[in-house]
């Protein structure tokens, strides 16, 4: 999508490494931060330099190839794997493209083993974009139907925390229709949920929507509620981390009470999910593992001030503990359905088990 006015991915090989935006600092700076190592991989998957599911899988895959240049032996794949695979437990992305990349150069002849590691964490990337541009064109033609019933009006689309293309290699899940749509002239406008602690939605998504032009309005995560019950909310659309085999999401943390809401007044709450965030290992959503984050984040908010420095300023009185879940779990009965590369999908455990077993037509 368009960074500045040029089109960019959130990753890309340079050399022997890895170049990635570092998501720490937007909106205030656009800044690359280069990756050497699978050490400095890990770090930025635990740090959030890179974050959202599918981007953290592709960053996996690259740091199985940074090792490769170091040692390209068992033992140290091996041990990259399992670090990478630490650095987030919730996102199930990062597993799939960590084992997924694994599983193909093991049982290559060492020396071979570093080209062919960058060439699948290539291809991871490419992939990725594709099927998001895919989930983009779904979403599109859902989101042209809902929009019917405003006749003209501007459909409002409420989305929490930031899946868009900084949450992947290229277009984003949530994001990927709307921008489809916006590209296809249908006017519409999106509600950003701030999504405290980190505020991936007021810096991340509010910088990417108004990159590309997208009319939008950033809430207070305490909002959502109140604008769907006065009728000013059509679809909320979110992203997914993991999705349990009979289609509970697991998602940023808040997003559980977005799908409350959005049941009770009526609004239908779509996931858009990439297969390679199916686990179906996991029937029962609460088995996800749910990453419980440093309380700083809860307790310091970052920002820039007025001289344009990225300050961390102290909200809470000092010594107060506070605690940081940093997702939750929404059952599938909440969720209208599933905007996957496939298709639209219901969140039933016939429709994940066809999507997964490839019987959904594209
Ligand atoms: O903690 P984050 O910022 O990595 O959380 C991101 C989300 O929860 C996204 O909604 C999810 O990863 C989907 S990204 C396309």
């Amino acid at each position: 999508m368009l960074l500045h006015g040029r089109h960019s991915r959130t990753i890309w090989p340079e050399g022997d490494t890895v170049a990635v935006l570092d998501q720490r600092v937007l909106p205030h700076r656009v800044q690359t931060l280069v990756l050497r190592s699978v050490h400095d991989a890990v770090r930025a998957i635990a740090d959030m330099a890179v974050r959202g599911a599918p981007l953290i899988g592709v960053t996996g895959a690259y740091g199985l190839a940074l090792q490769t240049r170091a040692d390209a032996g068992d033992a140290a794949l091996q041990r990259a794997a399992r670090e990478l695979e630490a650095a987030r437990p919730t996102a199930v992305n990062l597993a799939w493209a960590v084992r997924r990349a694994l599983a193909r150069l093991l049982p290559l002849p060492p020396a071979g083993r570093a080209d062919a590691a960058w060439a699948i964490a290539a291809r991871l990337a490419d992939d990725d974009v594709d099927v998001n541009r895919r989930i983009g064109e779904h979403g599109a033609a859902l989101l042209r139907l809902l929009a019917e019933r405003r006749r003209g009006e501007p459909l409002q689309i409420l989305t929490h925390c930031n899946a868009g293309w900084l949450a992947t290699v290229d277009w984003g899940t949530a994001l990927a229709p709307i921008y489809r749509a916006h590209a296809q002239r249908l006017p519409l406008h999106v509600w950003v949920d701030e999504t405290r602690p980190r505020n991936q939605g007021a810096s991340l998504t509010a910088f990417e929507l108004r990159e590309q032009g997208v009319p939008h309005t950033v809430i207070a995560d305490n909002a959502g509620g109140h604008l769907m019950q006065r009728g000013r909310v059509d679809a909320v659309i979110v992203g997914c981390d993991r999705v349990s085999a009979r289609g509970d999401v697991a998602n940023k943390i808040g997003t559980y009470l977005k799908a409350l809401a959005a049941h009770d007044c009526g609004v239908p709450f779509y996931v858009a999910m990439p297969s390679s965030t199916l686990d179906c290992t996991l029937d029962d959503g609460f088995d996800i593992p749910i990453e419980e984050r440093p309380a700083r984040e809860v307790t310091h908010l970052t920002g820039r001030d007025a001289g344009g420095a990225i300050v961390q300023v102290q909200l809470v009185p000092d010594g107060t503990s506070a605690a940081n879940p940093a997702f939750d779990v929404t059952p599938a009965r909440l969720v209208t359905a599933l905007i996957s590369e496939c298709g639209v999908v219901p969140a039933t455990a016939e429709a994940i088990a066809a999507l997964a077993a490839g019987e959904v037509a594209t």
